[in-house]
């Protein structure tokens, strides 16, 4: 009977594993080798920034057609690696447009650029640090919001909600209403409206930017966009809710606690509200906002910032400087989907997944952006956490998509370099290593074009243990499914500090090693290749599944994937597979 059920529970979750029919068609997500320490000083690196600056030289130069005015666009770029300390990025382009002659005259990576919606980061950022529970209502600090009249429930709407425009609320309130457009709607043939029909503030060139009383009063009484956690609708507003919500928690405006959470200690100096200072500012030649206040709308999409600030900001996320890693691992995931299979919302993270942005080495990659625009600016950023990696680019001056088609130049390029260099550096963990306790008993790691690295062969006191899991796994009361031919392995994102003592020459002597967990993985491909006459789509049979499938093979408590390398001063010294009880301390 107990039997029973323990294989009804497992049955139930291999059929969600049968997961591929290619060998190794559902690595895990996240990094498939340790993220690249040395990134910045590896030729691949190296060689993918000089073809990035070429390229970049042939735009300005008017050789390659860039689809923007080179002479209006100002423009800044840098590239975040883990490795580039002191504050430098490993690698920046600066580009002052000749006809922009206001502002300063060297545009560099302390130039100043509006980045639009980019503030958005930083407002959800501060929210993540306030402490406050991210499922409250945001009733609970703006309780002015309810009202039996409103066709909003904002009693409903959370603050994670907001901070990843779950909320279901309109964009703006106000603004983009303008009332210099309001003859041409008049003469389009909508009809004439007395001033009281327009919003009572937030309506440029016809009344003022609105204060915290008018703008929850205001939206009170707006549509709602869509119910709350439906479907993502992007609005900035939300930011504005959400900065009066922490100003209520903790006392503090929005300047202020950011100053004091994230510019004093990441040490930003070129980044702040709106208006930044002009003569460090790249103030381009066409109508643009360089200069505006932003009121009470900074949170949505005020600040001022530089490419080296936020090389630094993005450096802090990827080091869990600024956040814990277990807080990052949480914001770097999407929170809703779209239609289209590659674009995920997160908070506020525009999210694309790709598998064919390393060629050599296919693989799905996820590229957790913000994009950000104000009049006369645009700006890009993305974190690639797989890789340890980010990437800025802030323009003035450009039409709207040169910042997005610098960007996916910039993929292009960086990328496939990335995945060389972490292959590169993932080398040290390739290797044939032995006991000094067991004869006859070995761990030879490899690796391919395929992800993560190969386990090929494992023995202990001369029996082969890469055959016993495959038999194993074959000879489970419940069939598991067909094992993938190769057994390969991804680190595990886990390590910590021993000390160990040893007998030298009849001393006693401790050193610091570190252990890095790693995980085989037990990839499932297709074990029963005879689906009947039923009609398919393959949706569910083809599911990845083998997130399922750790400690799916356990030996006096240990689990037969769970593999720990050993580390000194960074260099990989031994392997212990705790289901064997063997350390094999040797490396030959
Ligand atoms: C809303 O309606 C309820 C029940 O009719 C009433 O008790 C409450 O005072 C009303 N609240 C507001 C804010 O008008
Ligand atoms: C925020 O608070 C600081 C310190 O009290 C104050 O100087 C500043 O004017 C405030 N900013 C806004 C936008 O209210
Ligand atoms: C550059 O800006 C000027 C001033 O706004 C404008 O007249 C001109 O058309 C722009 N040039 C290009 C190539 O867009
Ligand atoms: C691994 O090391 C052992 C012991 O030196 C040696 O016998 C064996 O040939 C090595 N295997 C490979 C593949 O290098
Ligand atoms: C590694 O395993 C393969 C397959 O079991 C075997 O043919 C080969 O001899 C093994 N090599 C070593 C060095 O043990
Ligand atoms: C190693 O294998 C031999 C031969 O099968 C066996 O006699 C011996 O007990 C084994 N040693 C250990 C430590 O398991």
């Amino acid at each position: 009977m107990f039997l029973t059920r323990i294989l009804g529970i497992v049955a139930s979750f291999i059929y969600f594993a049968r997961s591929s029919v290619a060998d190794h068609s559902c690595p895990p997500d996240g990094p498939l080798l340790p993220r690249p320490m040395t990134l910045a000083s590896q030729a691949e690196f190296k060689a993918a920034g000089t073809q990035l600056s070429h390229i970049l030289d042939s735009v300005i130069n008017d050789k390659i057609e860039a689809g923007f005015s080179v002479e209006n666009t100002s423009f800044s770029i840098s590239i975040t690696t883990l490795d580039d300390r002191h504050g430098n990025p490993a690698w920046q382009y600066h580009h002052r447009g000749a006809n922009n002659v206001k502002g300063t005259k060297n545009v560099d990576g302390d130039t100043q650029y509006l980045i639009g919606s980019i503030s958005k980061v930083f407002t959800d950022l501060l929210l993540l640090k306030s402490g406050l529970n991210l499922d409250d209502p945001i009733t609970k600090y703006l309780p002015e919001l309810i009202s039996n009249d409103s066709l909003i429930n904002w009693k409903d709407i959370s603050l994670r909600a907001l901070g990843a425009h779950l909320g279901g609320i309109q964009g703006f309130y106000g603004y983009p209403e303008m009332s210099y457009t309001v003859p041409d709607f008049e003469q389009l043939g909508f009809p004439k409206l007395s001033d009281d029909d327009f919003p009572q503030c937030g309506v440029l060139g016809m009344s003022k930017g609105c204060n915290k009383k008018q703008l929850l009063a205001g939206l009170r009484d707006t549509a709602p966009v869509t119910t709350p956690g439906l479907r993502p609708a992007y609005s900035s507003i939300s930011f504005v809710l959400l900065s009066y919500a922490m100003e209520a928690a903790t006392g503090k405006n929005f300047t202020q606690y950011l100053g004091e959470q994230v510019i004093k200690p990441l040490h930003l100096p070129g980044t702040g509200a709106s208006p930044g200072n002009d003569k460090k500012a790249a103030i381009p030649p066409i109508e643009n906002s360089w200069g505006s206040d932003y009121g009470d709308n900074v949170p949505g999409g005020g600040l001022y910032s530089t490419t080296n600030d936020m090389s630094q900001f993005i450096r802090s996320i990827l080091t869990h400087k600024i956040l814990s890693q277990t807080e990052v691992n949480t914001w770097l995931k999407p929170l809703s989907t779209t239609p289209q299979l590659n674009t995920l919302v997160g908070m506020p993270w525009e999210i694309y997944r790709s598998n064919i942005l390393t060629p050599d080495h296919p693989h799905t990659v996820d590229v957790y952006s913000k994009r950000g625009s104000a009049m006369g600016y645009e700006a890009y950023m993305g974190i690639i956490d797989q890789y340890g990696l980010g990437f800025t680019i802030l323009t003035a001056g450009g039409f709207s998509e040169a910042a997005t088609n610098l960007a996916d130049t910039l993929i292009a390029i960086l990328l496939p370099a990335a995945e060389k260099a972490t292959r590169s550096e993932a080398q040290e963990y390739v290797g044939n290593f032995t006991s000094s306790k067991e004869h006859e008993s070995a761990i030879i790691t490899t690796m391919d074009n395929g992800p993560g690295l190969i386990l090929s062969n494992l023995t202990r006191n001369g029996s082969n243990i890469v055959g016993a899991i495959k038999s194993l796994w074959a000879s489970q009361p419940v069939p598991l499914g067909g094992l993938s031919e190769t057994l390969r392995l991804y680190p595990a994102g886990v390590s910590r500090s021993i000390r160990v003592t040893e007998c030298v020459n009849g001393k006693e002597q401790t050193k610091t090693q570190v252990e890095e967990e790693w995980r085989l993985q037990f990839d499932i491909v297709s074990g029963n290749e005879a689906p009947g006459k039923l009609p398919s789509t393959y949706l569910v049979a083809g599911a990845c599944g083998t997130f399922q499938t750790p400690g799916l093979l356990v030996y006096g408590g240990e689990a037969l994937d769970r593999i720990v390398f050993v580390k000194e001063h960074g260099k990989v010294v031994g392997v212990k597979v705790p289901s064997l009880r063997v350390e094999f301390d040797v490396r030959e």
